[in-house]
């Protein structure tokens, strides 16, 4: 075992297309969005002390021989420990974040995946994404009950991804990057709550609901050719259709609209709630070369009520070749 610091760390991330209908089966595309990131550092401690783990920003703190088995963190420690095969280390890992909670960022998804890496680097080994994806997505069930696993499919492999539950990641070639605004509601958004409650709906009106599952997995199509191709602006009316449908299945809220509205109206391409939803951010298409546009975009919605914003680029490492 190493005796040095461990430092490891994990972006957040960004729901561009086919949230709530990748639950069902249907395909979403999302990005890492390296403007926040979650960190991970473990430091040795003498032999016999066993592993304390601190998260002061989150405001939590726990000893591992003494975590109940739900507790998030230990829970990510354990399965890596088991991963590697690994005896309980004797130490402290400290996590930092600057991920929003609850806002559709990936935070729960960073934290695991920075504290996976950094257990990983102390034992000496350095995990691959999938082996790190999968450790997150058993951590992401205490979370969130049923996730699709996309959150922790793009920030273990930290690039743009095409992605279909239970099905091998795809990594997504951005042929033209382009620019998003994030802009915050200020308003926590629990994933869990919002997804039982479209599971509720679904539930109620199931053909009603399938066929807009359907219809926004035909936009995450057509987005897709549209990133491949390079087609930026063929992107901002699809954003502006995934938003309507998820209006429908009655995940937006009057801010999450306002804001929306607002970036629209300030000149962004196309628009949508990303994320669970009923809280949460929202995203805003920002043309390639337009800097005005862009200090006008995030003025309107600041404007409007949005809490923060995040300017952040959708590129691929496949983009130069
Ligand atoms: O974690 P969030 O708020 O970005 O939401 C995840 C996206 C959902 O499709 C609503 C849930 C899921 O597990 O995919």
């Amino acid at each position: 075992m190493s005796h040095k610091r461990s430092l490891s760390s994990a972006p957040g991330k960004v729901i561009l297309f086919g949230e709530h209908a990748v639950v069902y089966g249907r395909p979403a595309i999302a990005a890492p969005v390296t403007q926040v990131q979650a960190s991970a550092a473990v430091t040795p401690a003498a032999p016999g002390s066993g592993l304390l783990i601190a998260a002061p920003d989150l405001g939590r703190q726990v000893t591992l021989s003494t975590a109940p088995p739900d507790d998030p963190l230990a829970a990510a420690t354990r399965l890596t420990l088991a991963h590697l095969s690994a005896p309980e280390p004797d130490g402290i890992l400290t996590i930092h974040s600057t991920i929003p909670i609850a806002s559709g960022l990936g935070s729960g998804a960073a934290v695991s995946t920075a504290l996976v890496r950094a257990l990983g680097s102390l034992l000496g080994r350095k995990l691959p994404a999938d082996s790190v994806s999968e450790i997150v997505f058993e951590v992401e069930k205490i979370h969130h009950g049923t996730p699709s696993g996309i959150d922790n499919t793009v920030i273990a492999f930290e690039q743009p991804i095409y992605f279909v539950r239970e099905r091998p990641v795809q990594r997504l070639r951005v042929a033209a990057p382009f620019t998003l605004v994030i802009a915050d509601t200020g308003i926590r958004s629990p994933t869990k709550k919002i997804v039982a409650h479209v599971r509720r709906a679904w539930k109620r009106e199931p053909a009603h609901y399938d066929a807009l599952f359907d219809q926004i997995g035909d936009v995450t199509d057509e987005a897709r050719r549209a990133i491949e191709a390079g087609q930026t602006s063929a992107l901002g009316p699809l954003m502006d259709e995934n938003h309507e449908l998820l209006i429908e299945m009655g995940v937006s809220s009057p801010i999450l609209d306002e804001l929306v509205e607002a970036a629209r109206f300030a000149g962004a391409l196309g628009a949508k709630l990303s994320g669970a939803g009923q809280g949460g951010a929202v995203i805003a298409l920002v043309e390639e070369t337009a800097d005005l546009d862009l200090a006008e975009i995030i003025g309107a919605l600041t404007e409007a009520g949005a809490r923060w914003t995040i300017c952040t680029q959708v590129d691929s490492p496949y983009h130069a070749s």
